[in-house]
């Protein structure tokens, strides 16, 4: 059993919380968060509390040196089920492993569980219930030592909150190839799931933007060669009738979206090839008719079609097939997430019953008091 304290306030806003029709993506929060300190590399017992803006030393060290990690993953309710998760524990994993290259203490499987689990059970009812939407869950890890000098922090707080969404983006996208711009560097924190790269980014994607694509394509910050990653999503290409994707590399994320794609579309009896994947040669397979699907996914995105790649200079390559396979392993991978198929993989971890009844043991305990 877990140990964490609940403030009896937020039962009250969550009894009075309305969700909007439109939902979007992270714009709407769940009324609770939850929080646990690290002092001195000791765990504190965790806390729920209401959804608030939270007090920083305006010297910490999260505001000047960036010493952040998060992650992103989802609880689903199709079917008003009681809610699950899909594969939590390599989130955990890839927030340690994050963590670690930021110089920050790595939360532990029990506490990572408690705090997705506390706000997913307090949440339940807000759970989107519609295939493709989700409580999508944002645990973060925070440096907040008040110290000036380049040194980790010595405190730091993990919290999580929790966003009933829409999937992050819907429908075909037109990739713009960044020529210019580096996401990462070689020997820096490209593989890190932390805030500084998606800093770096934003101006690649406001420029993008600007001239009406949805999203940039990353090369290898060495040769600017080879194919990486969207920012926040893993690609793929259907080249030949086998699934190709980039292979890991230090500098981009391994996406947990992608490793299922991987095992998935193995099930499915796909050719699945991981490998260095030039832009030059991507592009002319296109143009050759040799490459037929391009798509991204993500947690966020889940898997997203890709209809075309441009060139710096707006030269476009429009692939032939648009959400094919894209559509179908995006089922496939629906049906086990939200439960409608079965799950040979064991990547389905349903709520714990102790979360699932903290509203009413909680609620109940509260009125009593
Ligand atoms: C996710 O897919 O969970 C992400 O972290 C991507 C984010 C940029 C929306």
């Amino acid at each position: 059993m877990s140990n964490f304290s609940i403030d009896p306030v937020v039962f009250d806003a969550l009894a009075s919380f309305k969700t909007p029709e439109q939902l979007g993506f992270g714009r709407v929060k769940s009324p609770v968060m939850y929080r646990a300190n690290c002092i001195d590399g000791e765990w504190q017992a965790g806390e729920v509390g209401l959804y608030a803006p939270i007090s920083v030393d305006p010297a910490a060290k999260v505001l000047h040196y960036a010493q952040e990690v998060f992650e992103g993953l989802k609880a689903y309710r199709v079917g008003e089920r009681k809610p699950n998760f899909f594969r939590p524990l390599k989130n955990q994993q890839r927030m340690a492993f994050s963590a670690r290259r930021m110089v920050m203490p790595e939360v532990p499987p029990e506490v990572f569980m408690e705090g997705i689990s506390a706000i997913t059970g307090l949440s339940k009812d807000l759970i989107p219930v519609k295939s493709g939407e989700s409580l999508y869950l944002r645990p973060f890890l925070i440096g907040m030592t008040g110290e000036l000098g380049m040194a980790p922090s010595s405190e730091y707080a993990f919290l999580v909150i929790a966003s009933p969404s829409q999937a992050y983006h819907a429908g075909h996208m037109k990739v713009l190839i960044e020529r210019e711009g580096c996401r990462a560097a070689v020997g820096g924190t490209g593989a890190a799931k932390t805030g500084g790269n998606y800093a770096a980014a934003t101006l690649s994607a406001k420029r993008t933007q600007a001239r009406g694509y949805h999203q940039s394509l990353w090369l290898d910050p060495v040769k600017r060669e080879n194919v990486e990653e969207l920012s926040g999503m893993n690609l793929f290409a259907l080249i030949d009738g086998e699934l190709h994707t980039p292979e890991l590399t230090p500098t981009f994320l391994e996406g947990i979206t992608r490793d299922s794609v991987i095992d998935l579309a193995k099930h499915l009896g796909h050719q699945v090839v991981e490998r260095t994947i030039p832009i030059e040669e991507l592009l002319q397979d296109i143009r050759s008719g040799r490459c037929t699907e391009v798509f991204a996914c993500g947690t966020a995105a889940i898997i997203s079609p890709v209809s075309v790649i441009a060139d710096a200079d707006d030269t476009a390559y429009e692939l032939p097939q648009v959400d094919d396979l894209a559509a179908t392993l995006r089922s496939r991978l629906l049906d086990i997430q939200e439960r409608r198929s079965e799950d040979p993989f064991g990547w389905v971890v349903e709520l714990e019953d102790e979360y699932y009844n903290l509203a009413e043991t909680n609620a109940g305990a509260a009125e009593a008091s």
